[in-house]
Order: C-alpha cells, then sequence, then structure tokens
C-alpha cells in the first residue's frame, strides 16, 4: 500500500538532519565559557595549580571591579568584564567542572558529550531522575500513538479512494438506508449531501473493512506506558502459557490444536503476529491444510513458493521483453541485424 511518509519516518530524518548540522567545535556557545578560552580568561594556561588560578582571578577581579570605574560607559564594560572573570574562576577552581572542561578542549567532537557533562552539574542534581525518565517514556508514547494514527488515516484514505472499496461501502450504505437512492432532499445543498455521503462511506469502511497489521487502528494498550504498566501482567501470562506448553505437549505429548499449530508456523515464519494476522483467512487455511508446522513440510512449501516467485519474475520479465520487441515493430519488422 502506497502511504505517505510515516511520522516515524519523518523523525529519524530528523533526528539524522540534526545530527549533521552539529559540526565539531572546541568552544560552545552557552558552555563554560561560550566561545572564549576560560584559561585566557584568566591568563593562566592549563598547567597552572588551584592557587595560580586562585592569584590571577584576585588580580583581575580587583582591576575590573566595577566600583573601580566611575564614568557610566567604562562601568558597564568592567562590569562585563568581571562576570566573565568570575565565571571562568568558578569553572577553573572546581575540581570537577575544570577536569569536565579539559575533557571538552581534548575532545572537541563529542558534542552531546559536553552538553550531557555541563549540565549534570548544573541542573541534573536538581532534577529527579524519575521524571527525566518519565518525561522520556510520555514523549515517546505520544509519538507512537500519533503515528499509529497518521499510519491508520493514511490507509483509511487509501480505502476511501479505491472505486472497488467504494462501491462496496455504497451498497452497503443504501441497503442499509443511510444514503437514499432519491439525491434529492430539501434544504441542502448539492454539496452538503456530497460531504454527508462521503462521511456515510468513510464511516462504513472503518466499521467493516478490517484493516490489520501495521495499519490497523491504533490501541491505547500498544503505547509504551501502558505496556510498561502492564509488564508483570504480560510476563505472568507468557510464563503460564509457557508451562502450560511445555506440560501439555512436550510431556504429556498431546496433539496440537489449531492455536498451537498456528504459533508454531508462524515461529517458522518468523512473523510477528500482527503480520501474521494481516494475512488473508484462505492463507492460514492453506498453511494448515499443508501440515506446516512439521518442519519438513514448511521446508519443502517454502522452496516452492520460492520457486514459484523466481518462475513469476522471470515471466514478467520475459513479458517485457517481448513488449518491447512488439513495440518496435514485431515480426514484421525488416531487421539487418545478424539475428
Ligand atoms: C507433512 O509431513 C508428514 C510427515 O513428514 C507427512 O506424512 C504429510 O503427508 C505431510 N503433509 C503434506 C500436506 O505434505
Amino acid at each position: 500500500m502506497a502511504a505517505p511518509m510515516s511520522s516515524r519516518n519523518r523523525i529519524c530524518f530528523f533526528i539524522l538532519w540534526s545530527c549533521c548540522l552539529f559540526t565539531a567545535h572546541a568552544y560552545i556557545e552557552g558552555l563554560y565559557c561560550g566561545l572564549e578560552n576560560c584559561y585566557d580568561i584568566l591568563g593562566v594556561t592549563r598547567d597552572s595549580s588551584k592557587s595560580e588560578v586562585t592569584k590571577a582571578y584576585r588580580k583581575l577581579a580587583k582591576k575590573w571591579h566595577p566600583d573601580m570605574h566611575k564614568k557610566a560607559k567604562a562601568k558597564e564594560e568592567a562590569n562585563q568584564m568581571f562576570l566573565k572573570i568570575a565565571n571562568a574562576y568558578e569553572i577553573l577552581r572546581d575540581e570537577e567542572q575544570r577536569n569536565d572542561y579539559d575533557y571538552m578542549l581534548d575532545n572537541p567532537d563529542e558534542y552531546y558529550a559536553h552538553y550531557y557533562r555541563y549540565y549534570r552539574t548544573r541542573v541534573a542534581p536538581k532534577v529527579d531522575v524519575r521524571l527525566v525518565i518519565a518525561v522520556t517514556i510520555t514523549v515517546i508514547s505520544v509519538v507512537q500513538y500519533y503515528g499509529a494514527w497518521s499510519n491508520y488515516n493514511s490507509a483509511l484514505n487509501y480505502l476511501c479512494k479505491d472505486q472497488k472499496y467504494r462501491i462496496r461501502a455504497t451498497e452497503i450504505a443504501k441497503s442499509e438506508g443511510l444514503i437514499s437512492a432519491n439525491k434529492k432532499r430539501k434544504g441542502k445543498s448539492k454539496e452538503e449531501i456530497r460531504e454527508e455521503e462521503e462521511a456515510t462511506i468513510r464511516k462504513i469502511i472503518e466499521e467493516k473493512m478490517d484493516i490489520r497489521g501495521g495499519y490497523s487502528k491504533p490501541k491505547v494498550t500498544d503505547v509504551l506506558w501502558v505496556q510498561l504498566v502492564l509488564l508483570p501482567y504480560h510476563t505472568a501470562l507468557y510464563i503460564a502459557w509457557w508451562a502450560r506448553w511445555v506440560w501439555r505437549f512436550n510431556i504429556k505429548q498431546e496433539a496440537y490444536g489449531d492455536e498451537e499449530k498456528l504459533h508454531i508456523i508462524r515461529k517458522f515464519m518468523g512473523l510477528s503476529q500482527a503480520q501474521f494476522d494481516a494475512q488473508e483467512d484462505h492463507e492460514i487455511e492453506e498453511y494448515l491444510e499443508q501440515e506446516l508446522w512439521i518442519k519438513d513440510n514448511f521446508t519443502e512449501w517454502k522452496q516452492q513458493k520460492e520457486e514459484e516467485m523466481k518462475s513469476k519474475l522471470a515471466e514478467s520479465a520475459r513479458y517485457k521483453m517481448y513488449r518491447r520487441y512488439m513495440k518496435k515493430g514485431g515480426a514484421g519488422q525488416i531487421s539487418f541485424g545478424p539475428d
């Protein structure tokens, strides 16, 4: 089904794109001393000891203290310098921050790591980690749910435009009296009647058509938050299911029921439950008829399918060649080649 770019794709695209934008700079605006070097601001080097840094800071702070300057313009400039010096000193006097800063100078391309390290000491102690995790899960859940709806809506739009489904939906609508065969109704413009019919057709398609697989109607239970809350419950169910399987089929050697047979076939095919369910009913019946839960039968069946597929492809390629040949004039053409 030709759906427009799903929202999940859009998000991946955005992330990739934004990664490319961030190229490596040794200095990052807004972190530490911004685009300047903290050591340069204080006039010290990376080898300077803590007491040397303090000494340099005191000297500069005295020089640039706003109270030492009388004229308004000079006072303003001094104020700026004073703040810059204080900020640089704040970073270099703290061992942990100085280490983080040195790390940034040595590893300019680890862009995200610098943000993380910078904010770790400033913001992280104030914010509960649990809150951060909760917010992350919420964002993922919202994206999932929104993405599922947009997939579902594009599937629905596709079906509403498809003539085959439209005709079926219109028939149902007529038989249920939702659309009157007589198009004239009082007090309504043609436009309104058409819109109403369109809405009815959409509603019927939504109700009667069984959209399965990745485009199925979104369920709240598929969202990450709900999944996490239900995790212990699902785990317990799974263990119970597995224990029952071992007990009935491995120990007591009972014969498989249809449900078990389909489960084994699905595992052989490597499909998820949603993918498997998205298949047509007659296909699934065929699997049971072919006894595909027996490994040998499945292997044979798979080989056969692959060969069929190959010959179909070859046929269509041959057909294309034939059409090209006919287009050029077919058998009637005069050929001067050695052909
Ligand atoms: C599946 O395999 C079993 C045992 O190998 C065999 O008896 C049976 O005929 C096979 N079924 C089909 C449909 O080929």
